[in-house]
């Protein structure tokens, strides 16, 4: 039996299956590249010592996914496919809507024809909106999102929460990931943002790279103890580890699950400059900047639950999440391009 990865070739999911693969998982990755590279691929399947199967497919293709259904015995699915730019879907909110939203339902309704109903999905901290107060805990109120991204997740959340109660076979688990950086230590995979990043470690990565000047702190007057934003920054290889323990969770139990993944811990801005600067050696010039519409000035999580329940803890500090990211923006300056 295999899992069904959509979005396997993104950033998050390229490391989780590099696990599932290394864990003796079979995989089918499913992904339109609308976000991603094929050159993905061989790395992938470099570091796993084996190759994942792979289909082009878009998540909206009905078709496209009854014949991937009917070609291998899937049992469990992974979704990760999804637009994720903050910026973009305020702009194109029905972009977001109808690929988010609309994928999910006929990814959904494409495997209830099929008899699989178990599904991980990549849900986000933005869910608990602004009126909650960090440590964020998952029984805590979610909405009040602050952009159309924020609010697909919010929407996907329930839609599959309404899916669960009507049809007692669902096994669901939404994943609440916090801020996920880094990159796989070997330097072979990470994160390739197009254009110019609205994440802080991509920017940061690429002001040490020499490709952007200098770094816009984004506001230095929060309630934080030095003025500038606090996140809990994760490493993506922790959060792709948190997916196989969700996963064999998740078979065992129907109904809908619902995990924090993140460290617990929250790190400012500045903190995060001077552990990147620590960690490379390389100095990253920056500039205060007025805040950015929508920020909040905390936001961290309660991750016992996971810790509690599935067994599983961030293990991987904010050094190694700091040098990971810089090994790999060092060694592929142009992302997959190299
Ligand atoms: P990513 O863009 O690197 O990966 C998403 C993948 O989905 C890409 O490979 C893209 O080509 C694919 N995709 C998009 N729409 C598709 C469609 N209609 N059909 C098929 N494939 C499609 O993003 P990521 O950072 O790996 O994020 C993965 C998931 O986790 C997303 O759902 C994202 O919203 C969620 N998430 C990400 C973060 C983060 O900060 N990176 C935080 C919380 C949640
Ligand atoms: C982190 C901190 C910024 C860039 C976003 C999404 C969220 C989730 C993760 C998917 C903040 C500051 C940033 C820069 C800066 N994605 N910053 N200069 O905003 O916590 O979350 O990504 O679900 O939904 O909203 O992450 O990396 O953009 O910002 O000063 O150039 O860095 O103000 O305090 P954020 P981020």
């Amino acid at each position: 039996m295999a899992t069904l990865v959509t979005g396997g070739t993104g950033y998050i999911g390229s490391h989780t299956v590099v696990e599932l693969l290394g864990a003796g998982k079979d995989v089918v990755i499913l992904d339109n590249f609308y976000n991603s590279s094929p050159k993905v691929l061989p790395r992938i399947a470099e570091l796993a010592g084996r190759a994942p199967a792979f289909e082009e497919c878009d998540i909206r293709d009905r078709a496209g996914l009854d014949r991937i259904f009917e070609t291998y015995k899937i049992d469990s699915v992974i979704h990760f496919a999804g637009l994720k730019a903050v910026g973009e879907s305020c702009e194109k909110p029905l972009l977001y809507y109808e690929n988010n939203i609309g994928g999910t339902v006929t990814l959904c309704e494409a495997m209830a024809a099929h008899g699989c109903k178990n599904i991980v999905f990549s849900s986000s901290a933005t869910v608990y909106g602004s009126g909650n107060v960090s440590p964020l805990r998952e029984d805590m109120p979610v909405g009040g999102t602050t952009n159309p991204y924020g609010t697909t997740k919010y929407y996907i959340e329930h839609i599959l929460e309404d899916t669960a109660a009507a049809d007692k076979d669902w096994h669901v688990c939404l994943l609440r990931y916090f801020n996920p950086i880094g990159a796989h230590k070997s330097g072979r995979i990470g994160e390739m943002p197009n254009g110019i990043p609205n994440n802080l470690l991509p920017y940061i990565t690429q002001v040490a790279a020499g490709k952007l000047d200098h770094l816009n702190i984004y506001g230095n007057d929060y309630n934080t103890p030095d003025g500038t934003g606090v996140r809990d920054y994760i490493h993506v290889v922790d959060l792709a580890l948190g997916h196989l323990k969700a996963m064999d969770y998740t078979a065992d139990h129907a109904g809908v699950s619902i995990f924090n993944l993140g460290t617990g811990k929250g790190y400012s801005v500045l903190e995060i400059v001077a552990a990147f600067e620590k960690a490379s050696g390389v100095k990253i010039p920056y500039e205060f900047a007025p805040r950015r519409p929508g920020d909040l000035d905390s936001v961290y999580s309660d991750p016992s639950k996971a810790e509690r329940v599935l067994g599983w803890k961030a293990e991987r500090g904010i050094d190694e999440m700091c040098a990971d990211s810089y090994r790999w923006q060092h060694q592929n300056p142009n992302g997959y391009e190299d």
